[in-house]
């Protein structure tokens, strides 16, 4: 459920209509919805009371500071990947204590930085990664807070690009040498083993491939344990999908998960941790477009868009589905048109939906791409030297631009020219 709804045949987010936003910082702009993100994040916090437990958000999905620090006010905790992300969490306001560092391949630099600044734990995705964090604790003359990631060979039935599980992924320690791998990390005086992590890959519908790589955890808990190792943190990843056809796709409930991790891993009496990203920031944005043309084509209408794949690129890299709205409600009855909806990038596949139901439109309507609050500004790029486009987050009736367009100047600041050229 979202706080984007129609009130008197406009689209508003929360209290405000999504046409006073434009007018105010112009399109495209992603809009999200505090009351959105807030919920969310609770939905997930009392999936799992009576555990005790830790909601890690991954910083990934949306990384802007404010959303960043609504979350963090909320008593999240972050699960970043980066120097980066570690540094937006911080200056969000975030404690090292409640951040967790994930990601197969972090860096001498970023492991100095995140030991000077507090980190929460480590996940550990492979044996030279284990060995480098190891060297640089004992430098810093800091003991480092690990767990391993293990790869638990489990199909987690999602996108190709976005399953991370299998053991052809280059995600984790295999966890048939799971064992080995803590024996060493017990020789290591710059490591202190706190738990076990996993992460089979993101939007998931089914609960199954959960269930079968939480068993897995279970099972290899109780044989660490049985050899002397304290397992007492279990981060059980993110990966929960969300409904992206608001008619049609009904993945579990963060209720249903949190049931199902209880039942598989709540005899262990471990601390859990997960890692939700696009739950959380999903469903809580939405991506707002101006029609600049409908042109007739042979046998289709393209409806051109000013935002493109720059902007948001999920449909052109995994042939991802976004509902696309119409910001003005159209009235009931009137028959809808058939589009091709397209970008003004110079490229066949800046392609947002193929033969896509929607009402009429003419240059100057504007349109909403629903559930692109999550890898939708991050993975935006400048290609074909278009400026990345503003945020916007709405509470109740107020509105704040959270980040905002870049001028053309600013744009060709940032690049130089050497004086000899
Ligand atoms: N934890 C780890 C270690 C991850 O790699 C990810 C996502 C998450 C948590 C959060 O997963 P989520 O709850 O958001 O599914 N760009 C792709 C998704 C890439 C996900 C990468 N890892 C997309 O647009 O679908």
């Amino acid at each position: 459920m979202d706080y984007f709804l129609y009130k008197d045949g406009e689209l508003f987010a929360e209290d405000v209509s999504v046409r006073e936003i434009t007018r105010a910082v112009g399109t495209p702009c992603y809009i999200y919805s505090a009351r959105t993100l807030a919920r969310h994040y609770r939905l997930f916090d009392e999936a799992l009371e009576g555990t005790e437990h830790l909601v890690c958000y991954a910083v990934k999905a949306c990384s802007n500071l404010a959303v960043l620090k609504l979350l963090g006010d909320l008593g999240a905790g972050m699960d970043v990947v980066s120097g980066g992300e570690y540094m937006r969490a911080k200056a969000a306001g975030v404690p090292g204590d409640r951040i967790v560092f994930s990601g197969i391949g972090k860096t001498r630099e970023e492991m100095e930085l995140v030991l000077k600044g507090g980190i929460r734990q480590f996940n550990l995705e492979s044996e030279p990664e284990m060995r480098l964090l190891n060297q640089v604790a004992l430098e810093l003359g800091v003991v480092a807070p690990v767990t391993v990631r293990v790869n638990p060979d489990v199909d987690a039935k999602t996108h190709a690009k976005i399953a991370t599980g299998k053991s052809e992924n280059k995600f984790g320690i295999p966890i048939s040498r799971a064992r080995e791998v803590y024996a060493e990390i017990a020789k290591l005086p710059g490591l202190k083993v706190v738990g076990i992590d996993v992460h089979i890959g993101s939007q998931l519908t089914d609960l199954a491939p959960y269930k079968a790589a939480y068993q897995k955890v279970a099972e290899l808990t109780e044989e660490l344990r049985a050899q002397g190792h304290e397992i007492t943190r279990l981060d059980l990843g993110g990966g929960l999908g969300i409904p992206y056809e608001q008619n049609n796709d009904r993945p579990p409930l963060p209720v249903e998960y949190g049931a199902m991790v209880k039942e598989t891993l709540g005899h262990l009496d471990c601390e859990i941790e997960i890692e939700p990203g696009r739950l959380i920031a999903g469903n809580a944005g939405i991506l707002v477009s101006e029609t600049i043309y409908v042109k007739e084509g042979e046998d289709r209408k393209f409806l051109i868009l000013d935002a493109a794949m720059n902007d948001l690129v999920r449909p052109a890299m995994y042939e991802a589905h976004h509902d696309i709205v119409p910001v003005m409600e159209p009235a009931p009855g009137v028959e809808p048109d058939r589009y091709d909806i397209v970008g003004p990038v110079c490229e066949s596949g800046d392609t947002f939906a193929k033969g896509r139901d929607l009402a009429t439109m003419e240059p100057g309507d504007l349109v909403a791409f629903r559930s692109a609050g999550a890898y939708g500004a991050v993975m935006a790029s400048e290609y074909n030297s278009r400026p990345l486009i503003p945020e916007v987050l709405v509470q109740g009736d107020q509105f704040a631009v959270i980040r905002a367009r870049p001028t053309y100047e600013e744009m060709l600041n940032r690049d130089s020219i050497p004086e000899w050229l």
